[in-house]
């Protein structure tokens, strides 16, 4: 039988300095996109992947988090009592299509330490990892087109991206070759190498790894095994480069547009072009675009 991927860990402990000072008493997982906090798009791609099960690693102030996914009595009797049959629907949606899970990550050492956290909750079988910066619109989740990558090799699989050179040393960077496969069309690649934040000199390809992940739980064995790697944190990335010695890891460049809404501008694109495809919202401010007079 097939270990289906029923769980998908958010780590969300970071602190978020890149928003400051918004994020000096929100999370920046809770930033608004239109009118959904940033990590119920991860979610709800989650859910739309067939994973209902989400672990999600927190740190301190990140409360306001589990309050969101929590369910909220005294506003829907308001929402009820007053008629508002859509937005009480719009709030108890996303809380009754999970079931969630939080555990703390002490001290922030790094994307494979947050992972690393979620071992217990997460057990012996495959998961996804999404990081919510990540925001990726798409026909088919992300994480589904992952999924199906995943039942068919049974091997771990990262979402890949092609980014200019100028830009990659912000990622994990993968060193890997096509592999001939009818169901992916030429967009499935065996990794061969990864390095995290590489120099641009040092880059092994323009191939990056974006923020989704489906990985088998010997992951967890590696990360508890390798050294701090770039900014002395315990990387993911390495995690991973660790595991290769000992099982096939695959890439998939996935279809869809992918949104960095950790970074400002990436966080205003994507608010622009999800309000403009927000119905009740989208025709009105594509109204109001074209009267801006923009140099
Ligand atoms: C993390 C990962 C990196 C990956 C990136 C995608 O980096 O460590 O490998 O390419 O997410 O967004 P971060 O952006 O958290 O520094």
């Amino acid at each position: 039988m097939i270990p289906r991927v029923r769980k998908a860990v958010f780590p969300a402990a970071g602190l978020g300095t890149r928003f400051l000072p918004a994020t000096k008493a929100m999370p920046k997982e809770m930033l608004p996109l239109v009118d959904k906090p940033l990590i119920q798009y991860g979610i709800e791609e989650a859910v739309q992947s067939g994973i209902h099960n989400i672990v999600i690693v927190t740190g301190r102030g990140k409360s306001a988090i589990e309050d969101h996914f929590d369910v909220s009595f005294e506003l829907e009797q308001l929402l009820e009592s007053r008629g508002k049959t859509s937005l009480l629907a719009a709030v108890r949606g996303i809380s009754d299509m999970i079931d969630v899970a939080y555990i703390r990550q002490k001290e922030a050492l790094g994307l494979g330490h947050a992972v690393l956290r979620a071992r217990e909750l997460v057990g012996p079988e495959p998961f996804a990892v999404v990081l919510s910066d990540d925001v990726i619109d798409a026909p088919t989740p992300c994480l589904r087109q992952l999924t199906a990558v995943h039942d068919a090799y049974l091997c771990p699989v990262l979402a890949l991206m092609e980014v200019p050179g100028d830009k990659i040393s912000s990622y994990g960077v993968v060193d890997a070759e096509l592999v001939e496969d009818g169901a992916t069309g030429g967009r499935l690649f065996r990794i061969h190498d990864l390095v995290e934040k590489p120099a641009p000199q040092d880059a092994p390809s323009n191939l990056a790894i974006i923020g989704r992940y489906i990985l088998t739980p010997d992951i967890f064995d590696s990360l508890d095994t390798i050294q701090p790697g770039s900014g002395g944190e315990i990387q993911l990335t390495d995690g991973l480069r660790h595991l290769l010695r000992s099982r096939p890891i695959y890439g998939l460049k996935f279809e869809g547009r992918r949104f960095d809404a950790g970074d400002k501008l990436g966080f205003l694109k994507a608010t622009v072009e999800f309000a403009l495809k927000r119905p009740g919202l989208g025709e009105s401010f594509r109204d109001y675009l074209k009267t801006i007079r923009v140099e």
